[in-house]
Order: structure tokens, then C-alpha cells, then sequence
């Protein structure tokens, strides 16, 4: 396993429709040990492939989130089937990290996809591990969180990690 650089919000691969995973092969398997182990060092919640430059349909998620034990889990091809309820609650992100902002999101999901088996899997979630699987779903779709918010809110975000990234540089 091993510690994977994860990109900032201004790479392009995080802009990208990410691709169907159609082979699970030892490659992917590695991808996915490195994936858990960048989440876990990070720390984070989750992490989508193209967060580390792999523009595939995969990402791990910490299932424990609201409890005190880590579970993260692979999810692979995944898909929401169903939604409900509305709520704001506060996100962050990997790739834009010390950013954080309210974010409205569905408060129940139901998501089925494919784990590192091949099998089909379903899983229910509520609560703040709602949040991150549909957080985790965006970024396949080159979705950012602070999309949904308005373009002035964004621009303060943007700004504000655009300073930090220059502080860090200098
Ligand atoms: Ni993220």
C-alpha cells in the first residue's frame, strides 16, 4: 500500500466524467489499498479516484462515519437509486482542504454498486454517511461541492483557497 498525492480542486481530472470500471484486476485492487490508506492518513471520509489522478469510476468511503469505528469500503461503479429529504449541513473536501461550506443534500440515500468481488452491493445510509456517498458521487461526475452554491459564495471560497495555496508556496 502506499500514500497516493491527492490533486487540488484546479486539476482538470477533477473536472472529469469519469469512466466506467470494466476490469477488476490487481491494478485496481492496488489502486483501491492505496485509496483507503490516503483516506485514513489524510484524515478523510472519503476519496474519489480522480482526487488522486485516476479518472475511474471508484471511491472509498468511511461506512463508520457516524459511529466510532472506521469502515471504509470500495465502492465501484456505484449508483444512487433513490433519494430523500433535503437538509444543509457543513462539507469539506480533500481537494480543497480547510474549505468548508453548508451544502443541501438529500438526508437518505440508497446506493448500489459493484465491490472489489465483483458483486453487486446495495447499501441504505442517513445522516452525515448520506452526505459523503453523494459528495464521493459527484466528484465521478467531475462535481465539485461548491458548485451548487451561488457564484459569489464559490468566488469567496475559491479566493480563500487560492491564498492559501499561495502562502503554502511561498
Ligand atoms: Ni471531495
Amino acid at each position: 500500500m502506499a500514500l497516493r498525492p491527492i490533486k487540488n480542486c484546479f486539476d482538470p481530472v477533477l473536472r472529469k466524467q469519469c469512466e466506467i470500471v470494466k476490469n477488476i484486476d490487481g491494478e485496481l485492487i492496488t489502486l483501491s489499498d492505496d485509496m483507503i490508506e490516503t483516506t485514513l492518513a489524510a484524515p478523510g471520509v472519503g476519496l474519489a479516484a480522480n482526487q488522486i489522478g485516476i479518472p475511474k469510476r471508484i471511491f472509498v468511503v468511511n461506512m463508520g462515519v457516524d459511529t466510532d469505528k472506521d469502515n471504509l469500503v470500495t465502492l465501484i461503479n456505484p449508483e444512487i437509486t433513490a433519494m430523500e429529504g433535503s437538509e444543509l449541513g457543513e462539507e469539506g473536501c480533500l481537494s480543497i482542504p480547510d474549505v468548508v461550506a453548508e451544502v443541501k443534500r438529500a438526508t437518505q440515500v440508497e446506493i448500489k454498486a459493484v465491490d472489489l468481488n465483483g458483486k453487486d452491493v446495495r447499501y441504505e445510509a442517513s445522516g452525515f454517511l448520506a452526505r459523503a456517498l453523494q459528495h464521493e458521487m459527484d466528484h465521478l461526475n467531475g462535481i465539485l461541492f461548491w458548485d451548487s452554491l451561488g457564484k459569489i459564495k464559490r468566488d469567496i471560497l475559491k479566493r480563500k483557497f487560492k491564498k492559501k495555496l499561495k502562502e503554502q508556496d511561498e
